[in-house]
């Protein structure tokens, strides 16, 4: 169903703002994630950790969700359609990427965020986790910046539906070739990291 005017402007400034916001959000974290891994003061490692576990828990989350939920409505309320233009499908293989893998990693920032509240905390107890969360945090804010890119210039290509008439080639475009590939790769080594990378919710958690 496409929406009104009105609406469509109500929903795109709710999509907008919690998007951009979800890209401010892991900055804040990375740049808390990057000190906690730097510094050798326990103070500064206990305050960023726990600091993380608040940013993640109460602002990076609920921004997540509400980037899935607004952006689905988006799509699904406007001519754009969910999967008629590749800009918007990869924006949502993008997302559904970046929040499975902030869901899981959920875990061991609850962890984290606890240890460093113990009396028994010093700056060199968990340092695999800070580590290994401060390159998530990376590379999930290049995956959302990806998401910017493809939003702020929409290039055209349309998803083509239906089978190849036999002896046709299926021409795409350049971009869509580019952004596919990464895209396929970015899920197979997440797949592959989980699975069998001892990558899951628990790792680096000794
Ligand atoms: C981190 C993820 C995302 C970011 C940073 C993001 C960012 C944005 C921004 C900045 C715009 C405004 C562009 C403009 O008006 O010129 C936009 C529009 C849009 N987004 Fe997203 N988005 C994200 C996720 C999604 C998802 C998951 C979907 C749907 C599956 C989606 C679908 C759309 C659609 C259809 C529009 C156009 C809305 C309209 O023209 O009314 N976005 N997005």
């Amino acid at each position: 169903m496409i929406m009104s005017p009105r609406t469509r402007k109500l929903l795109l400034t709710a999509h907008v703002t919690t998007s951009v916001g979800w890209c401010g959000a892991l900055a804040v974290f990375l740049a808390h994630a990057l000190v906690a891994v730097m510094s050798r003061e326990e103070q500064i490692v206990r305050a960023m950790s726990i600091a993380m576990g608040l940013t993640a828990w109460l602002v990076i989350m609920p921004l997540s969700l509400a980037t899935l939920v607004t952006g689905l409505t988006q799509a699904l309320g406007t001519a754009w359609g969910l999967l008629r233009h590749y800009w918007v499908l990869f924006k949502l293989l993008l997302t559904a990427v970046a929040t499975v893998v902030l869901l899981l990693k959920l875990g061991p920032i609850s962890m984290l965020a606890e240890a460093a509240g113990k009396a028994t905390f010093s700056s060199s107890d968990l340092v695999g986790l800070r580590t290994s969360l401060a390159l998530h945090a990376a590379a999930g804010l290049v995956v959302l910046l990806a998401a910017v890119v493809l939003a702020i210039y929409k290039p055209a290509g349309l998803v083509r539906k239906g089978p190849l008439a036999s002896g046709a080639i299926l021409v795409l475009p350049l971009w869509v070739k580019f952004f596919g590939t990464v895209i396929a790769v970015l899920i197979l080594l997440v797949g592959i990291m989980m699975f069998f990378g001892g990558h899951g919710p628990g790792a680096h958690a000794s």
